[in-house]
């Protein structure tokens, strides 16, 4: 009773306890939903770890149904002269089956050259098609729904590279990671008419899993992720025990789920990944559940939708999906000028998540100033990181370096 009025008044002030080191309005870390603490590791693996992914699974991303699915792969292209000669380039097709259906998705990679193999690999998804990702020529076109250009929606030459800035590859090549990418519409196409292309029909023939829990977009992007991983896992070039995976804004999301699923993925980044990815739901700034399950009903269960102006009634928060990536490093990426995506609230919940951190005897996020640190100014003594970088919403090389220092941390 107390805590609901406490709730409820959080909510018409609009102020929220969550953050700083009080957790007052959020469901604690280490402490299940019938109010047992937790105070080891085995509890932690055995009991409240396994319940918060299963409520983040029902309410919030949809549960993956464990569809068996048979996978093969394809080199369509490869040439070991890339990047001025500096990298491999490789494009594989994966082919999907379950249920009598099939999908594919199309992997770009880029594999330094010249270095020790295997190598660590850092592994993201992209909004407008591999191709758009780079200016290279030899990058295979999407024949799918692509978003841009606008109302046409077809990849256009014009288009190639035009999203090269967020792929600095030439970069990571020379700090000796291979990179990878795949077209997020490969697994769902980012729109409301997604579904029946998507992998979803495949996954779910024949399932029990209710209609109100089962995964949309950014489920379906987080299976898909973990995908690239089931192929990583056979390429002799790659090392499958260091991959970092990277996500920005709605695909930040999709990483920060799929990270909190699949413990294969070692170091795990979100950049800009706002609400429903690293931000509090109950700071309640920037964008919130109800605004983004009207503009992207087609994005997150049904379930989820309960809790449209009515953050407080969710029996998780986003801190309890960071702490589903302990004891794996995690860095959260804000940018100065997105407060769409609220940088308090990513920056609360990477601050929040701690506890899981310190019953593993590792470093929670410290930050002893108040409020925000300074812009470009990365918090990354600890295994949960932070930084603010001065700028729009956007994941940009000064980004890229900084999870690459992170990473090297542990990888070196
Ligand atoms: C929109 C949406 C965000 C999302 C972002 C993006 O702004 O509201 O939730 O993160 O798009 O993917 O860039």
């Amino acid at each position: 009773m107390y805590k609901r009025i406490a709730a409820i008044l959080l909510s018409v002030t609009g102020v929220s306890l969550c953050f700083g080191q009080q957790a007052d309005g959020c469901p604690p870390v280490l402490e299940t939903r019938d109010g047992v603490r937790v105070t080891t590791i085995r509890e932690w693996e055995r009991i409240r770890r396994p319940e918060i992914l299963e409520l983040f699974a029902t309410q919030m991303y949809g549960v993956d149904p464990g569809t068996k699915v048979k996978t093969s792969y394809r080199v369509l292209e490869e040439d070991a002269r890339a990047l001025g000669g500096k990298a491999t380039r490789r494009q594989v097709r994966m082919t999907f089956a379950a249920n009598g259906m099939e999908r594919t998705a199309d992997m770009l990679l880029y594999i330094p050259n010249g270095v020790r193999r295997p190598v660590p690999v850092i592994v993201g998804l992209n909004f407008q098609g591999n191709y758009a990702t780079t200016s290279d020529p030899a990058v295979l076109m999407t024949d799918r729904w692509v978003p841009y250009p606008k109302g046409i929606n077809r990849p256009a030459d014009s288009l190639r590279g035009r999203a090269a800035s967020r792929w600095p590859y030439e970069r990571a090549v020379e700090r000796g990671y291979a990179v990878a990418t795949i077209f997020n519409g490969d697994f769902f196409s980012d729109r409301r008419e997604g579904y029946d292309g998507s992998v979803l029909p495949m996954l779910y023939a024949g399932s029990t899993v209710p209609d109100s829990a089962r995964m949309k977009a950014v489920g379906a992007w987080a299976w898909g992720l973990s995908r690239a991983v089931d192929y990583f896992e056979k390429a002799r070039e790659l090392d499958a025990r260091r991959i970092v995976l990277l996500g920005h804004s709605r695909l930040g999301k999709a990483a920060l789920w799929a990270g909190a699923s699949d413990p294969r993925f070692s170091v795990v980044v979100s950049n800009d990944s706002g609400s429903t990815g690293a931000a509090l739901a109950r700071n309640k700034r920037g964008e919130n559940v109800e605004r983004i399950n009207r503009n992207f009903p087609y994005w997150f269960a049904d379930n989820y939708k309960k809790y449209n102006d009515n953050e407080f009634a969710l029996p998780v928060d986003q801190h309890l999906l960071l702490a589903l990536v302990a004891p794996r490093p995690l860095y959260v990426g804000s940018a100065s000028r997105d407060q769409w995506a609220d940088p308090a609230g990513e920056f609360g919940a990477a601050r929040l998540c701690g506890d899981a951190y310190r019953l593993y005897g590792l470093r929670p996020l410290e930050w002893k100033g108040e409020g925000l640190p300074p812009v470009n100014t990365p918090l990354q003594k600890g295994d949960v990181a932070y930084h603010l970088r001065e700028g729009k919403h956007d994941i940009t090389l000064y980004d890229w370096e900084r999870y690459m220092d992170f990473a090297d941390k542990y990888f070196k």
